[in-house]
């Protein structure tokens, strides 16, 4: 069985590897980005781009960040760890000097004889990737960053009195920006510049565009695509009665820009007005046409010799539950669009509802490109190179020979921090900082339920105490996918939850098959 699939996968990759070069890889994620994307079943959304890419592309309807914040996330898949692993569940250390010097997926590649480059954000900045992107170790030189990066926040959004202010709703101009351009223009200009290099190495470019994460500014006539009359509000959008307090994420930073602020919404349970829901709604899908549109312009430069892979780092909430942003462990907050395009492999759409995570996309890459013997599953305290996923190759192959979908992850699993049960503005309850952390919410997600407890947390040790249960959530997706319904005091589900919360606690490794 093994050596089949290793000759079919062989069999698969030599068309790949055209005059047997290796295939570049172009990696793009797009910050806060959810599946709102046409091909991913969003009637309000207009991505022509990514609709034609998926056309020749797999595309996976159940992939999971496994955690709703950008810094964690993007350390966990570039490095293919988990969140416990890392320590890390702010944006306050760099790995390698709290944890260990794991290896990240540019960094293999790099070391496999890949030219490799960061343009705009791919790893968070800052402290967590040692305020150069982790440049010596990952990248072949500088990472590029866009000079109009620091215009992020500026007051450049105009109100109807002709103010200028820090708004979310941020339609604006070009020409009245500040160097007349936007931070993912300039973005996409440097990849456009690389791309259209002759390398004598195979690539790994990644590209990291900002939109559509807050505040929503970008150029103005992507609105056309989006009149007001046809964005839809999100049926559930009360916050759910029995909704443990500690769950709510009271979305502190869309509560302060200034025209969300002049509605004098309630701390932590007041509710967005939903004509302003709608105006966030709108810009959010407007902003994600734009990053198609420049998605779109980047794929006219690549060859047939390049796989492509497009996700969202994590999802983001508007108005489902009455919430805003990410920051909690509804599918939501943490379910993202996940592309992966290899030459040939395919000329249709190929759908996969398999459950997947981020943290796969770092052996998926290796055996689709073969740089190295796939990678081993990390054993606990691992500090080589290995993996906390799995490899989506095998169920790719399957895919495409039309052999029914094999289950190869029973669950997957996301988490989220809390300085405490109820929501607070210091500490910022929607990020609190390691120090400020006290409770993990911990959530199993099978293809049946969403189970999350919320759990007693030393941040000292990184332990969960399971004996001490602040909260739990039951949510059953065959009857209730938007997860509005907590079922956990329901007598009959006793059962159920007893078997959740033990694969809970045993966590991903004994969700994986041949493990
Ligand atoms: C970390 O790993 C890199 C690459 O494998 C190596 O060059 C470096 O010496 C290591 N650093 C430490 C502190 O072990
Ligand atoms: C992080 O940056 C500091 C300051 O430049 C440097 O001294 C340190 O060696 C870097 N850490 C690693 C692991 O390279
Ligand atoms: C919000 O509060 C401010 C100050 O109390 C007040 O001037 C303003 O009219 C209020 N706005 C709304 C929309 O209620
Ligand atoms: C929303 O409705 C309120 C109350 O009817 C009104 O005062 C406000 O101007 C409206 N806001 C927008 C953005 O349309
Ligand atoms: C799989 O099914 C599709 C659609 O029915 C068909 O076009 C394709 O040739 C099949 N592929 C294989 C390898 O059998
Ligand atoms: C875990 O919580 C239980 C229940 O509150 C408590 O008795 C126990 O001491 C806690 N364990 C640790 C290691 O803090
Ligand atoms: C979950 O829902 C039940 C009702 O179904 C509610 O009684 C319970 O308080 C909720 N759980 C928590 C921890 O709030």
């Amino acid at each position: 069985m093994i050596i089949m699939m290793k000759l079919l996968l062989f069999m698969l990759l030599s068309h790949v590897l055209v005059d047997g070069r290796k295939p570049n890889v172009l990696f793009i994620v797009v910050d806060d980005l959810r599946p709102s994307i046409k091909v991913f079943n969003d009637d309000n959304a207009y991505t022509p781009n990514l609709d034609i890419l998926a056309q020749k592309s797999f595309i996976f309807h159940n992939a999971f960040a496994q955690q709703a914040l950008c810094g964690p996330s993007r350390t966990s898949f570039l490095t293919s760890r988990r969140p416990d692993s890392l320590h890390l569940y702010d944006v306050h250390s760099y790995w390698r000097h709290t944890v260990g010097n794991f290896t990240t997926i540019p960094q293999h590649f790099k070391e496999n004889g890949y030219m490799t480059h960061s343009i705009g954000k791919v790893f968070h900045p800052g402290v967590v990737s040692n305020y150069t992107d982790d440049f010596q170790y990952s990248w072949s030189f500088k990472p590029f960053h866009p000079v109009t990066d620091k215009y992020k926040n500026s007051r450049v959004c105009v109100n109807r009195y002709g103010h200028k202010q820090a708004n979310i709703v941020c339609p604006v101009r070009i020409e009245d920006q500040p160097k007349e351009s936007l931070p993912d223009i300039e973005t996409l200009n440097a990849g456009l510049k690389f791309l259209q290099r002759k390398w004598s190495k195979p690539y790994f470019l990644a590209v990291g565009f900002q939109k559509p994460h807050i505040p929503l500014k970008y150029p103005r006539k992507y609105l056309d695509y989006h009149p007001l009359n046809k964005v839809t509000l999100p049926k559930n959008r009360q916050r759910p009665s029995d909704l443990p307090n500690v769950a709510w994420n009271p979305w502190l930073d869309v509560k302060s820009r200034d025209d969300v602020a002049a509605l004098n919404i309630s701390f932590p349970f007041g509710m967005m007005p939903d004509n302003f829901s709608l105006l966030i709604k709108q810009s959010y899908m407007a902003a994600t046409t734009y990053i198609d549109d420049l998605i779109g312009k980047l794929l006219t430069e690549i060859d047939d010799n390049t796989i492509v892979v497009i996700f969202g780092d994590h999802g983001f909430s508007l108005g489902e539950h009455g919430e805003f942003a990410k920051y909690s462990n509804f599918d939501v907050a943490t379910r993202v669009p996940l592309i992966i395009h290899v030459p040939k492999w395919t000329e249709t759409l190929v759908q996969s509802k398999e459950l997947v995570e981020l943290v796969d996309l770092f052996p998926t890459l290796v055996d689709l490109t073969q740089i190295s013997p796939s990678l081993d599953t990390c054993s606990e305290k691992e500090t080589k190179l290995c993996t906390e996923g799995i490899s989506l190759v095998p169920h790719m192959i399957d895919l495409i020979n039309n052999k029914t979908e094999k289950v190869r992850k029973r669950a997957i699993f996301t988490q989220y921090p809390r300085p405490g049960i109820y929501p607070s503005i210091y500490p910022n309850s929607d990020q609190p900082k390691l120090t400020d952390i006290q409770i993990m919410g911990y959530s199993i997600r099978t293809s049946l339920f969403r189970y999350t407890e919320w759990v007693e947390f030393d941040n000292s040790l990184f332990l969960p105490n399971w004996s001490k249960v602040y909260a739990i959530e039951l949510y059953c997706h065959q009857f209730d996918k938007a997860e509005n319904i907590n079922l956990s005091n329901r007598p009959q589900m006793k059962h159920i939850m007893r078997r959740l919360r033990k694969q809970l606690i045993r966590g991903w490794r004994d969700a994986v098959d041949n493990f």
